[in-house]
């Protein structure tokens, strides 16, 4: 019985940590030699839910007569539907590859496209595993689609990305944006991946290993699949790490809060490791105090707000909290480091003498923002527990002593002020004029007479 209870005391306490997905990334692999097969066993020895190649599957020419030895040689226990000599292949795909020069070789890259069955128009594609939107781009300029910023496969890439809910949002393809190697930079694909929401973006084409950071995103270029190793040229800006001295293939964690990518050499060893958080969550958040606001100027007078997030379900675990500082009309923002998009969370609003208040349901932020107003309808807070000022909607003022009823000992304290002509920033200035005096006890007063209480799930 101690055993049982102390698996689930681990279970919980590591659930954290679990990772959400697990998958390798390959580059410039498709040869049929000793270094595909060294980085093919690599590669397995992970155990990955699945693969996704930077290009060039099948060299030298991308041939249907070669492909199969090329790829399925090495990676058919990944393939489905595998058609080819070496095994069943597998039941369902995990083996997500991305064209390079080499694959276009081939009038129309035919031999590739009737090798893999991929999403969409398989030459450039999407799929989601776990928490991680993964973005397969075709940067060869045979792609029929276009390969500039404002092409048709570009501006299909921009969409998606601004409609994807995940944390995460993987971009990968041949032709390497930022490269210190042979081949270079490709110019061409310096798409504004960064401000179109990507996370990073992988790339192969240069035989070699190097992580650049440019445009506050990482840009990895991975081509030591197995074909050859390039010397390092020209450094680009941006280049932090090169490694050119053996094969290798990298290997990917993503966690609720972070994805962590590592490259290894064919011996086994570590030679570089990142990790990439994911992003602040911004809540645009509309909200007036009642006796702060003024109908008669249709503004606020600003006071600091803080805003925790709950879980959307019981026992409502605060995930998150912060402070923010509205405009005159009302609009503030809240910054969070430890939320996630894509997840139902309670907004609670908290003032310094108001009435604790709830969104009427779970909210999600989507692509890191999220925007919830409070002042337009009564409904917007749980239990309808706003109040009509002119023709928008406020949070309950009075709550003195923040214990979530609006009573006599909040009334207390108020009178006791006014009667000392208490002035400054005080919390028994509920009209946040810099007094208390009777304008303040009249609002607690008749939030007393109402019985207004925090309304809670
Ligand atoms: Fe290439």
């Amino acid at each position: 019985m101690k055993k049982f209870y102390f698996l689930i005391v681990s279970l919980i306490f590591y659930s954290n940590s679990f990772s959400q997905t697990k998958f390798a990334i390959i580059g410039d692999y498709g040869k049929a030699n000793v270094n595909e097969l060294n980085v093919s066993n690599l590669v397995k020895s992970w155990n990955p839910e699945f693969i996704i190649t930077l290009g060039d599957n099948n060299y030298e020419l991308g041939e249907a007569s070669t492909i199969d030895t090329n790829i399925g040689k090495y990676y058919s226990q990944f393939i489905y539907p595998y058609t080819g000599i070496y095994g069943p292949g597998d039941t369902v795909n995990r083996f997500f590859p991305s064209m390079g020069n080499h694959d276009w070789y081939t009038s129309a890259a035919s031999a590739y496209l009737n090798y893999f069955t991929l999403p969409g128009n398989e030459r450039y594609y999407d799929f989601v595993r776990g928490n991680v939107h993964f973005f397969s781009i075709d940067s060869d300029p045979n792609e029929p689609h276009g390969v500039d910023s404002n092409s048709v496969q570009a501006l299909w890439l921009k969409l998606k990305l601004s409609q994807s809910p995940e944390e995460f949002k993987i971009v990968y393809f041949h032709h390497p944006p930022y490269s210190s190697s042979a081949h270079g930079s490709s110019l061409y694909m310096r798409w504004p991946f960064k401000r179109w929401g990507a996370t990073a973006v992988l790339t192969g084409h240069d035989h070699s290993y190097e992580r650049i950071f440019n445009d506050s995103m990482f840009y990895i270029v991975n081509g030591l699949g197995g074909r050859s190793i390039y010397e390092f040229y020209t450094i680009v800006s941006g280049s932090q790490f090169r490694y050119n001295a053996n094969y290798g293939a990298m290997l990917a964690y993503s966690y609720h809060d972070s994805i962590v990518f590592r490259f290894y050499n064919v011996s086994g060893n570590m030679i570089d490791h990142f990790k990439i958080l994911s992003s602040v969550k911004r809540l645009q958040l509309t909200s007036l105090i009642q006796g702060f606001y003024k109908t008669e100027t249709n503004s606020l007078i600003s006071d600091t707000l803080k805003v925790l997030i709950r879980n959307n379900s019981s026992p409502y675990e605060i995930k998150d909290s912060a402070c923010g500082y509205p405009d005159t009309s009302g609009n503030a923002e809240f910054d969070f480091s430890h939320l996630n998009n894509a997840t139902n969370y309670f907004l609670v609003l908290k003032h310094r003498n108001s009435i604790e208040t709830w969104s009427s349901a779970g909210n999600k932020f989507i692509n890191n923002a999220l925007s919830y107003n409070f002042t337009s309808s009564a409904s917007s807070s749980y239990g309808n527990n706003l109040v009509l000022k002119g023709s928008r909607y406020c949070v309950y003022g009075g709550d003195v002593d923040q214990d979530g009823i609006v009573d006599a000992s909040d009334l207390s304290i108020v009178k006791n002020d006014a009667s000392g002509g208490l002035e400054g920033y005080i919390s028994s200035d509920v009209t946040g004029d810099d007094y208390t005096d009777a304008e303040d006890i009249s609002l607690v007063e008749n939030n007393v007479s109402r019985g207004t209480v925090s309304v809670v799930p």
